[in-house]
Parts: structure tokens; C-alpha cells; sequence
């Protein structure tokens, strides 16, 4: 029975796609999970980009709006045999269909040990239908001052509508002098835990060119590395990183805890 868990903020840019995507392959390939990734930005989605497919034949409005049952709404990738119900190619507006999200996703959850949820950036009456189909959020956030306040915004938003966050990921992290260090972000967020810190990394960016996760066509970069970390924490699985892990580099680079 699958875990229901949504990349959430406010905030465009920070790297929800980026973390759905590459955490669902990590479960997939890394520790053998079976994982569908869904897109729920129905006005501007590319979950499915990631994985090379621009033009989705079926997609989530399918879904929501019942005129396809839920399982043949799923694209299934070829390169990386990832399950994924992408967003539709042209802005859907009827965003009200999100209603229907919990009831269609609860039908999938049977088939999966996780769903991973991309969301929009932004939380408001649109958007309770997704938060309603989640069973937790995580938090993506990046170290600029802006980025944390956001992420701030995006855990109250959480919090009032009674959504549980386990945690944050911290991603784009340089290490830079002016960027908010680690503990501060975790100490700014009242404690909730960082689940990782995600360096900025080309390889990354790289893969979306390519359209082939960075953990599948870049396993060895820094990048990739703390994404594996990250997904072994969501998964609660025992992990002996590749070489030194990234978060623990870091720690050792930026000197924190
Ligand atoms: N750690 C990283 N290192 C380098 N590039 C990254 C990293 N994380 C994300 N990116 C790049 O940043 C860009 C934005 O990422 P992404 O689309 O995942 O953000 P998003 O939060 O989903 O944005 P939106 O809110 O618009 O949907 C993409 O080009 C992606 O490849
Ligand atoms: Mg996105």
C-alpha cells in the first residue's frame, strides 16, 4: 500500500520536479520500490520532460476528469521503466477537477510502495484537492533568504490546512558565504528536519537535457549522491553511501553539525 508524498512550495524554480523525479528513480533503481510519479501541475507541466516525454499521449486530466480509468492514465517509461501520469502538454484551467485527486490516487495505491506527487507553485483553493490526496509534504526550499521565507510560507500554508510535513530539502546549496547555512535553515523553519541538502550540480540540469534522471545517466556526481541519500531517509532504508556522502562533505566542507 503505497505512501502518498508531494513536493511542495510556493516558490517556482527550487526544484519540486527536479526532486520528484530523481527521488522516484532513486526508489525505483537504488532500492527497488515501486514508484508512480505524478504530475499535478496542470498548468505547467514537466514532470514527464524529465524522463524524454514532451507531448504525454494520456495525462492526469484524464484522470481527474474520468474520461480514462486512473491505471491507463499511466506512461510507462521505457528507458527507466518508471510508472509516471505526466500533466497535460497545453494549460488545463479547469483546475476544480483536482477535487477528484484523492478519490482517483487512492484507487492506485494498491500497486505501489510510493507515489510521488509534483505540485504547483503556489497553495490555495486550487491546490486543497492535492494537498487533500497527500498523506505528507515534503518542503523544497533553496539557502537564499527568499527561498527560506517562501519555504516558511509554504510549511504555514501546510500547517493550516492540517497537512503533515516531515521535512525540507534543501536544494542548490553552494556553501556561499551569504547563503543561509544548514542549521540556520533547520533553526529558521522551527526545527523541522532537513531531510537533505542538495548541491547545485550541472550534471542535474544536464539530465533534463537529455531527458534521463541525473541518478540513472549521472550516478557518481556530488548531486546525485545526496539525492540518494535523501530518498534512502524518505524510504527509511539503510544506505553505505557510494564514496563519503554529500550531506557528510558538506558538513565536513561548510563545517556544520
Ligand atoms: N540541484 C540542482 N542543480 C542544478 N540544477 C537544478 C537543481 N535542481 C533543479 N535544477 C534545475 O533548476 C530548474 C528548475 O527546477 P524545477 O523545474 O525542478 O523547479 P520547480 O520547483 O519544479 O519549478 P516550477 O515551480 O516552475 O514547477 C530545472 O532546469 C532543473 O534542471
Ligand atoms: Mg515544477
Amino acid at each position: 500500500m503505497a505512501e502518498v508524498i508531494g513536493f511542495f512550495s510556493t516558490k517556482g524554480g527550487v526544484g519540486k520536479t527536479t526532486m520528484t523525479a530523481n527521488v522516484g528513480a532513486t526508489l525505483k533503481h537504488e532500492f527497488d520500490f515501486k514508484v508512480l510519479l505524478v504530475d499535478t501541475h496542470i498548468l505547467g507541466a514537466d514532470l514527464a520532460s524529465h524522463f524524454g516525454l514532451l507531448n504525454p499521449p494520456v495525462s492526469i486530466t484524464d484522470m481527474l476528469r474520468g474520461t480514462l480509468p486512473a491505471e491507463k492514465t499511466i506512461y510507462k517509461d521505457p528507458r527507466t521503466g518508471i510508472d509516471i501520469i505526466p500533466g497535460p502538454f497545453h494549460a488545463d484551467q479547469g483546475t476544480s477537477a483536482l477535487k477528484t485527486f484523492k478519490q482517483k490516487i487512492n484507487q492506485l495505491r494498491d500497486d505501489y510502495d510510493f507515489i510521488l506527487v509534483d505540485t504547483p507553485p503556489w497553495l490555495g483553493k486550487e491546490t486543497a484537492g492535492i494537498i487533500k490526496g497527500v498523506d505528507y509534504a515534503i518542503i523544497v526550499g533553496t539557502p537564499a533568504i527568499s527561498g527560506m521565507m517562501e519555504a516558511k510560507r509554504t510549511l504555514d500554508l501546510l500547517n493550516k490546512k492540517k497537512t503533515k510535513t516531515s521535512g525540507m530539502i534543501l536544494n542548490f546549496y553552494r556553501g556561499l558565504d551569504y547563503e543561509l547555512h544548514p542549521d540556520e535553515v533547520e533553526s529558521f523553519l522551527k526545527r523541522l528536519p532537513l531531510l537533505g541538502v542538495v548541491p547545485e550540480d550541472e550534471k542535474i540540469r544536464r539530465a533534463l537535457g537529455y531527458g534521463v534522471p541525473a541518478v540513472v545517466s549521472s550516478p557518481t556526481s556530488q548531486g546525485v549522491e545526496s539525492i540518494i541519500e535523501l530518498a534512502s531517509i524518505i524510504a527509511d532504508v539503510d544506505y553505505i553511501p557510494r564514496s563519503r556522502g554529500i550531506l557528510s562533505k558538506l558538513k565536513g566542507l561548510f563545517g556544520f553539525r
